[in-house]
């Protein structure tokens, strides 16, 4: 089972008598653990995927199922449940509650899940350390450089171990020297079990990707899955991956992640 299977995906944007196809009767199937990269032109509708995927939109057509589940017929309640337990989104400008501080903004999604003061101590303890932000736990963002503010984002994020990280752009507001640094940071969650899909303008960055898809004009104009060498006995691992090309069955991500 894939986990994630959108089929005819259609949205719409109105804008007085125009409508814009953001996205145009999508096909696309996603394996657990997968590392995908999502590029094209500006405008090709690469973050309405990305925020469709992430339940922050709802499609005007077309199916999405998470895990075997029908997610675009669930109620808000429901879609922000799977959000909270299932999914982890990375902005390119971070998003972070400016007044909290970094423990803080980590904490925040076990807050809102209810997960008890002395677990959540425990495991924004654990994160800071893996992240390497222990000794930035009580600044701000503010008092944050750009790349603790997107490690800070990746724990919260991560914090709850969902299925899948979602990254639209994250290193497009970093410098070359500190993206690399994410990208490791996310190609280390992946290779511990996290299905990574990051959105990029980045050729090399996406390049390191296991799978790249091509949007263009909402649809999707290549997928690299889908091409001769995806099915050649030939096809190469990723060098950077240290695993096979696969991007097929896991092991789960352990409690506490370790990166
Ligand atoms: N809320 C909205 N209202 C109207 N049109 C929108 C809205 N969001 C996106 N669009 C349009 O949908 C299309 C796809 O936008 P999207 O943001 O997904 O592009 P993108 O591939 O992420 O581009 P970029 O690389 O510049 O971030 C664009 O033509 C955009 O103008
Ligand atoms: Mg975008």
């Amino acid at each position: 089972m894939a986990l994630i299977k959108l089929a005819g995906i259609e949205r719409v944007f109105h804008l007085g008598d125009s409508a814009v196809h953001a996205l145009d009767r999508l096909d696309v199937a996603i394996e657990a653990g997968e590392y995908v990269a999502i590029m094209g032109p500006s405008g090709s509708g690469k973050s309405t995927l990305l925020n469709l995927l992430g339940l922050l939109d709802r499609p005007n057509a077309g199916s999405y199922h998470l895990e075997g589940r029908d997610v675009t017929t669930l109620s808000p309640d429901e879609q922000a449940e799977v959000r909270s337990h299932r999914i982890g989104f990375v902005f390119q400008s971070f998003h972070l509650v400016p007044r909290l501080t970094a423990a803080e903004n980590i904490a925040l999604p076990m807050m809102l899940a209810g997960i008890p003061a002395d677990e959540r101590s425990r495991r924004v303890a654990q994160a800071l350390k893996d992240f390497g932000l222990d000794q930035r736990a009580d600044h701000r963002p503010d008092q944050l450089s750009g790349g603790q503010r997107q490690r800070v984002a990746i724990a919260r994020a991560t914090i709850m171990q969902p299925a899948m990280l979602l990254a639209d752009e994250p290193t497009g507001n970093l410098d070359r020297a500190t993206g690399d640094d994410v990208i490791h940071l996310l190609e280390q969650l992946n290779a511990i079990g996290m299905t990574l899909l990051v959105v990029t303008h980045d050729q090399k960055l996406g390049a390191r990707a296991r799978r790249q898809l091509m949007m263009e004009d909402g649809k999707l104009k290549q997928d690299s899955a889908s091409t001769s060498l995806r099915d050649n006995d030939s096809y190469p691992p990723s060098p950077l991956s240290g695993k096979g090309g696969d991007g097929g069955s896991p092991a789960a991500p352990a409690p506490g992640v370790t990166v």
